[in-house]
């Protein structure tokens, strides 16, 4: 049996095993830390940034990244961490293009989750909407696509495709044009890929979805009236 450790997350006391992460503590301990980059089971990766949490000496630390150990006291929860994560969580916002509404993944996006989250509403939502160098979809594989624009470059689909041995995506070209794509940046189809769907099942957003997936919260309506479908003026729903 593994020996466990103490540390005091926000001035609470709690237990974890020995060489699991502040974040791995504190989610095992039901304390909820902003993240979008990590998955149990997935190497930390510290992409997103959004699991900062403060140390004793008022150091800023990822909590993916920085192991918990005996004794030390970290705050996950305070005005400086809120203000920061809305910022970088802004950040992600401003390079995820695309209609949320339309998105299949709407309602189980960890971003949106996230921006829910941190009080960023839909309104401002659509303000921080920027442009990205490559919003492409390689629609090439029959099972899945790919969106680029709406990547936030967490990195998980290229663990997830180098942990069954495959590799064939990966980080390309560099700066504000750093995308994940297969070598030499060829359709899927035309790649090593072997379809097999595991970085769709990690991608927390709708940069990867399957064909299949649910359609989206797009409203069908044949309402002349505002187009929202809420059915009142049709007299299909009464109040
Ligand atoms: Fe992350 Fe999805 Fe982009 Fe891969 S495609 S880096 S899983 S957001
Ligand atoms: Fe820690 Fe993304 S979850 S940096």
């Amino acid at each position: 049996m593994k020996k466990k450790i103490e540390i005091i997350l926000d001035g609470q006391r709690i237990r974890v095993d020995e060489g699991k992460s502040t974040l791995d503590a504190a989610l095992e301990n039901n304390i909820y830390i902003p993240h979008l980059c990590f998955r149990p089971g997935f190497d930390a990766f510290g992409a997103c940034r959004l699991c900062l949490v403060e140390t004793s000496d008022g150091r800023l630390v990822t909590a993916c990244e920085t192991p918990a150990e005996d004794g030390m006291d970290v705050i996950s929860d305070s005005d400086r961490l809120d203000r920061i994560r809305k910022v970088t969580a802004s950040l992600l916002i401003k390079g995820h293009v695309g209609d949320c509404l339309k998105c299949p993944e709407s309602g189980e996006c960890k971003l949106e989750a996230v921006s829910s989250y941190l009080g960023i509403n839909d309104e401002n939502l659509a303000k921080l909407r920027e442009f990205k160098i490559d919003d492409s979809i390689d629609d090439s594989n029959p099972f899945f696509l790919k969106d680029n624009g709406k990547c936030i470059l967490c990195g998980l689909c290229v663990q997830s495709c180098d942990t069954i041995g495959v590799n064939a995506i990966d980080f390309t070209f560099r700066g504000a044009k750093t995308k994940i794509s297969t070598f030499m940046d060829k359709p899927l189809m035309d790649s090593i890929c072997v379809s097999c769907g595991e970085c769709v099942e990690t991608c927390p957003v709708g940069a990867l979805v399957k064909k299949s997936e649910k359609p989206s919260r797009e409203v069908k309506t044949v309402c002349p009236y505002c187009g929202v479908g809420c059915g009142i003026y049709l007299g299909i729903r009464g109040d």
